[in-house]
């Protein structure tokens, strides 16, 4: 079976500095594997690369070296529908869920935006949208408001509902509660849990924290001087 997500071989390099040029390693050679149901934990400290290697797999940055495969095939040659295909199949949810979301545009508005990206007639919206709120835990009543008038936990879930009207496979979530209270986070997380038996999702997760791991991982890989292992 063709592995829904793959990095293979991947390395990153940095270049800092306008004159002398030095190039910074931050990993090399990581490969690693995304699966439906399945969630791989990532570790290591601040700076070892965990944001980067996220993006790469996600396809918002390029690796110097090795390739990415979407079921198989390399990410960078995707076009038309497959490349359509890969862009709603895998979705990164980040740390800050304020700032994921258009302060501009209330709630209503920017769940709306994604069922008109999805070509949803009109007529189906206000089902459509009470039916993912349900999904995340949120009352209708938070549709007329904007970002900064909810609280954190409600963010994340309004921005995990947007990414779930896509019907991703996987999911990349670099550190997805770190900004969330101790009892908002497990909240979060024990919805990703539920989702991902409702639906099979795959996750990437990101998180220094081994409680977390403990709990939500099947596997868990540390970046450790620009290696990747698989920790015990
Ligand atoms: N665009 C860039 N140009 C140069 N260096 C970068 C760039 N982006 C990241 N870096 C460097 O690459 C290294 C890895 O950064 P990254 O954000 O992936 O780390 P991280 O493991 O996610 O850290 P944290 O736990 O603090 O989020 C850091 O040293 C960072 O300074
Ligand atoms: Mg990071």
């Amino acid at each position: 079976m063709l592995a829904v997500l793959k990095a293979e071989g991947i390395s990153m390099i940095h270049e800092s500095g306008l004159f002398h040029k030095t190039r910074r390693e931050i990993f090399r050679n990581v490969s690693l594997e995304l699966d439906g149901g399945k969630t791989i934990g990532l570790m290591g400290d601040s700076g070892s690369g965990k944001t980067t290697l996220a993006r790469i797999m996600a396809g918002l940055e390029k690796p110097a070296t090795g390739r990415v495969l979407f079921r198989g095939k390399d990410i960078a040659f995707l076009r038309g529908k497959e490349q359509g295909d890969f862009q709603r199949s895998v979705q990164m949810v980040f740390q800050d869920p304020e700032g994921s979301l258009n302060p501009r545009k209330s709630i209503g508005r920017s769940i709306h935006e994604v069922l008109g990206l999805l070509k949803v007639p009109k007529r189906e919206w206000l089902e459509r949208t009470s039916d993912i709120l349900q999904t995340v835990g949120l009352s209708e009543e938070l549709l007329c408001r904007y970002p900064g008038q909810v609280s954190g936990g409600q963010n994340q879930r309004i921005a995990l509902a947007r990414v779930l009207l896509l019907e991703p496979k996987v999911m990349i979530l670099d550190e997805p509660t770190s900004a969330l209270d101790i009892s908002v986070q497990a909240q979060v997380l024990s919805l990703l849990r539920e989702l991902q038996k409702n639906r099979g999702l795959g996750y990437l997760l990101v998180s220094h924290q081994p409680e977390v791991m403990r709990n939500m991982a099947h596997e868990v890989f540390v970046l450790n001087n620009g290696c990747l292992v698989q920790s015990g």
